[in-house]
This record gives structure tokens, C-alpha cells and sequence, in this order.
């Protein structure tokens, strides 16, 4: 049998829950800020990344959106994306739905085609390059209000055949889903998927609203779901996917010691958790760096691990050919390695 670290790193995943920007890394800003003759307020890549130490969600929100101005043309969307692309392929990482937060670019001027267009074939590069799938997923910034959200969801109706659904992202404090309730209802008769942010600052009460009010198909976070009993036997008997983020929650203060990471909780709990990066780039590391995370802790043996990986294909928005189909090559990687 193969150790428990290179068993968890080869196996095949999904990862459900990644911002494209927040996989822009120091050394991708420095050269696209040159690129695009943008003075950025760090002398180096060692400098900027000294700066990357959060107290709480805020705190990364100011240097994320910031980070993002560099961030111009096309040739730069597509770049961010086929770099991501490549680390999660590396990863094992079979099929991916990312985040993207049009408002942070289509306030400072840059056109909706322009970030979307350079996503979409940063995708088709690794659907060709790595045999990875994609999907894309829009986030409205919970911090700017209803009738932007609106603005955000009409501009991007010419590529609805080409994005899956909608989240909700940004400072969660103070941004209850109540405020996006019509939009995401909007959404839905749009046909597209519902997915929030929820109880990773915010109290059980916004996870309430987010399945009551926004109708999601999947809950970003939810850590905080777990201070609320009949919450959580809710999420477990409807199978609700929650996308975990373990080193994004050390890294914000969510948890504060890595080693007693709820995750395990929640899979005793009948919960049905994934395993997911947030932001690579500012929270020390890509999926399976947030996998391997998780080791130490000695709470996960290798079938939980199988378990998370299982659950990342079971809650993603995958027809069920292609999840049954992933779940096959996942069971005979298992098979292999512990045999
Ligand atoms: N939480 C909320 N908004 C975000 C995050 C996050 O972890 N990452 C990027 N936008
Ligand atoms: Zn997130």
C-alpha cells in the first residue's frame, strides 16, 4: 500500500470551489503589471507575499482586490486561468468550477466580454492540453447591492449557454443572502445554479437564508452551520454539498488550528464535505496542499480521503454519466493503491 500523503495527492478529484483571481500568484501580478506598465506598491514577490497575513475575511478582501488590477486584456484572463489550470491538473484535478467576480473587473472599465472570453479559453486550453473540464461560475460582490447584482446577471445573458450558475461572494458580515434573494430567484429562471457563500464569518442564520431564500444547490463554507444541531442534520438529509476550504479557514482566523479542522466532524456527522483551495494563491497552496493539510491532524484515514474525493464529483454540476464515470476511475485508483 502506498503512504497515506501519495495516495491522497494521485487521487482523481473535483474542485468546486476556487476564485480565479485568487489563484493569481506574486510572480504572475509582477509580470503582468510589467506587461501592462502598472506600478504596483510592492518592490518584490518576496515583499508582496510578505504581506499576505489576514485576521479575519476583510483583511484578504482589501489585498485580493487590489491584487486584481493587474488583471487588463484578454491574453490576461486566459493566462490567470491556464496557469490554475495547470497546477490543479498537476494535482489531479479532473474537473474544476470556478469562481469569477465580473464586478471587481467591470468597475474598473474593463469589459464583461473581455474577462469572459479570456476564462473561456483559458478552459478549452485545459480541456485540450489536460483533458480537464471546467465550469464557470459568476459571483456578485454581497458588499455592492441589489440593482448592480441585476446589472451583472443582464450583462452576462449573451454567454449563459456558457456559465452554470451563480454564487455569492465578498465581505459576509453585514451582506446577509436576503439582500440577493430576488437576483438569485432571477437566476433561477434563467436556468442557471445557485451557489453562496455562507457561514464562514456569517452565523448559522445566513446559511438558513441562503438554502430558504436563495434556493442553493450547494453551500460554499458553512462552517459555521455546525453551531446550529438542526442545521446540520438539515444539510446532511438533503445531501447538500458544502465546498471546504481548510487552509483558506486557517489563514482568516475561521479555524485556528488546522490540526482540529472540523471537516472530520462533519463527515461523522453524514455530511457531505469537499475539499477545495478558496484562493491558492493567498492562503498557502493549491488543492492538494489543502488536502495534504489535513493529514497531520490524524483524524482522516484513507477512506475519508476517498470519501471527500468521492464527494467532490457527487456535488459538482456534472451530468450523471460524467460523475458515474469519475467515480469509476476513482474507485479503481482505490482499489489500486490500497490493495
Ligand atoms: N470568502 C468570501 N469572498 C471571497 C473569498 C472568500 O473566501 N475569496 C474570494 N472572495
Ligand atoms: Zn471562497
Amino acid at each position: 500500500m502506498t503512504d497515506l500523503a501519495t495516495f491522497v495527492a494521485g487521487l482523481p478529484k473535483a474542485e468546486l470551489h476556487l476564485h480565479i483571481e485568487g489563484s493569481l500568484e506574486p510572480e504572475q501580478m509582477f509580470a503582468l503589471a510589467a506587461r501592462n506598465r502598472i506600478a504596483i506598491p510592492f518592490r518584490s514577490v518576496e515583499e508582496l507575499r510578505g504581506a499576505y497575513s489576514f485576521s479575519r475575511l476583510q483583511d484578504f478582501l482589501d489585498i485580493y482586490y487590489q491584487g486584481a488590477d493587474v488583471l487588463r486584456t484578454e491574453e490576461d484572463f486566459h493566462d490567470l486561468a491556464a496557469a490554475y489550470f495547470d497546477r490543479a491538473a498537476a494535482d489531479h484535478v479532473r474537473h474544476a468550477e470556478i469562481f469569477f467576480d465580473p464586478q471587481t473587473h467591470t468597475d474598473r472599465g474593463i469589459p464583461f466580454q473581455v474577462v469572459v472570453d479570456g476564462l473561456l479559453a483559458g478552459m478549452a486550453g485545459a480541456r485540450a492540453k489536460h483533458g480537464l473540464t471546467s465550469k464557470l461560475i459568476l459571483c456578485f460582490l454581497r458588499h455592492l447591492d441589489e440593482d448592480a447584482a441585476f446589472a451583472t446577471l443582464a450583462a452576462a445573458e449573451p454567454w449563459l449557454d456558457r456559465i452554470a450558475g451563480v454564487g455569492l461572494d465578498s465581505s459576509e458580515l453585514g451582506h446577509p443572502p436576503a439582500k440577493f434573494a430576488r437576483v438569485f430567484a432571477r437566476a433561477g429562471e434563467m436556468g442557471l445554479r445557485r451557489v453562496a457563500h455562507a457561514g464562514e464569518e456569517g452565523p448559522p442564520a445566513y446559511v438558513h437564508e441562503a438554502l430558504n431564500l436563495l434556493h442553493i444547490d450547494r453551500l460554499d463554507h458553512g462552517n459555521r452551520s455546525l453551531e446550529d444541531a438542526a442545521l446540520t442534520t438539515r444539510l446532511a438529509r438533503s445531501g447538500m454539498t458544502l465546498t471546504v476550504c481548510p487552509l483558506s479557514n486557517l489563514k482568516l482566523c475561521v479555524v485556528d488550528d488546522i490540526d482540529a479542522h472540523p471537516i472530520a466532524r462533519m463527515l461523522r456527522l453524514g455530511l457531505r464535505a469537499t475539499v477545495n483551495s478558496d484562493d491558492p494563491a493567498y492562503f498557502g497552496g493549491y488543492v492538494n496542499d489543502n488536502y495534504r493539510a489535513l493529514i497531520p491532524g490524524g483524524m482522516l484515514d484513507a477512506g475519508d480521503f476517498a470519501t471527500l474525493a468521492r464527494n467532490s464529483f457527487l456535488g459538482s454540476f456534472l451530468d450523471d454519466e460524467d460523475v458515474a464515470r469519475h467515480l469509476a476511475a476513482l474507485d479503481a485508483y482505490v482499489d489500486a493503491s490500497l490493495s
